[in-house]
């Protein structure tokens, strides 16, 4: 038996709060056919009593995708959730996102309230947001650092008030992977009408916890994850779609999975990065440019041998159409060997070694070589033909 892990996607409102980010409805609307594409289950649009542009957003989002869910944000405040429900009205299937903080820095120092008084807001906003939806996602914001027990309180609260599902945010990711995981144990065994709703992981990466972080949620009982493409999001960003869905795939032990088309995540990966003007970081696990790249020899002649020696994915997977044997002083001959066979070179073992060398004094120099390198290497030696 596999369970299901809901894939919530909000690229498109804590993605896009991110500095310099900001995109048009047109630039918005194609992420979301590309989010369509890939098979997420819930696109989080927009936030549309902020501005103008995003209420747009969301009414045009609604109409341009079908199958997804279209969710948008509020704040626990009627006039929030008006306006959501009337940027929802084209949505075929529409979720309100509605919440309030619940840890002690929120509730005294951001609202100047106290628990009971939160509690009841929080459940006046749900049963509000039910008078226009069926699906009414509740967050209980900075629940990474609320008390447990008044957390449980509170879920309990709106579950009974309709809330679908109840976002646990870990909002400043503070969390440690065991703590967050311990904290939906302790939802899922304390709050007596916990089995109404889905309990959703919401983690940004301040420690850079937030892949960790969902994944031990979803192993304590949450089954849905909320993301962004390359894991863009306020300060050092949220949990990245495409680690979680390839974790999940790839641990074939664990006992879920996703709804996700995983050869389309590199062109998500491109297209969000170039629209948001935000690179992806060479390093970036999945689609960072070296991800699937080998540069040194030990790892470079492992990897010729059988791509399972250091791959644990295969980049057609994520839709890379192949690994890279990057050409550096740290190469060996295998790497070497394999790119001039590419080129069309069959090299005798005194051949190789004598070509080794002097590429070894070319690479010396540079950060890596190219073929143009390599070709003007071999044009050097007049007796080594292509075959
Ligand atoms: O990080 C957070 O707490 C949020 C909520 C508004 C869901 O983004
Ligand atoms: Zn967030």
């Amino acid at each position: 038996m596999s369970d299901k892990i809901f894939i919530f996607d909000t690229t498109l409102r804590d993605g896009e709060q991110v500095p310099g980010c900001q995109l048009n409805t047109i630039e918005k609307i194609e992420v979301a056919r590309t989010l369509e594409a890939l098979g997420v289950d819930v696109i989080e649009a927009g936030f549309p009593v902020s501005s103008p542009g995003d209420f747009n957003s969301v009414v045009e989002i609604s109409k341009a995708v079908s199958n997804p869910i279209i969710c948008a944000l509020t704040r626990a405040v009627e006039k929030d959730i008006d306006v959501a429900a009337e940027a929802l009205k084209f949505a075929k299937r529409g979720r309100i996102h509605t919440g309030i903080g619940t840890s002690p820095y929120h509730i005294k120092s951001k609202l100047n309230s106290n628990p009971d008084e939160i509690l009841d807001r929080a459940v006046r906003a749900v049963k509000y947001a039910k008078r226009y939806v069926e699906d009414v996602e509740f967050y209980a914001e900075d629940a990474g650092r609320s008390d447990n027990e008044y957390l449980a309180r509170v879920v309990e609260a709106v579950i009974k008030a309709g809330a679908t599902v109840i976002n646990i945010p870990d909002t400043t990711g503070y969390c440690l992977p065991g703590e967050y995981g311990a904290k939906i144990k302790y939802l899922m065994e304390n709050v007596s009408n916990v089995h109404k709703a889905i309990l959703s992981t919401h983690c940004h990466n301040d420690l850079g916890m937030a892949t960790a972080n969902s994944l031990s949620g979803v192993l304590n009982g949450a089954r849905q994850v909320e993301v962004t493409v390359n894991g863009i999001g306020e300060r050092a960003g949220n949990t990245a779609l495409e680690e979680v869905v390839m974790a999940i795939k790839t641990h074939h032990g664990l006992p879920f999975h996703t709804n996700i088309n995983s050869q389309g995540i590199f062109d998500a990966s491109r297209l969000v990065s170039s629209l948001m003007n935000m690179p992806v970081q060479a390093n970036k696990a999945i689609v960072g440019r070296n991800a699937f790249a080998h540069s040194s020899g030990i790892h470079q002649d492992g990897v010729l041998k059988n791509r399972e020696n250091y791959e644990i994915i295969d980049p057609v997977d994520v839709g890379i159409k192949e690994s890279a044997i990057v050409l550096t002083a740290r190469s060996g001959r295998a790497a070497l060997n394999h790119h001039l066979s590419q080129m069309g070179y069959t090299l005798t073992k005194e051949q190789l070694d004598d070509t080794y060398n002097r590429f070894l004094v070319v690479a010396d120099q540079k950060k890596n070589l190219s073929e143009k390198d390599l070709s003007e290497l071999m044009g050097d030696a007049n007796d080594l033909q292509k075959s």
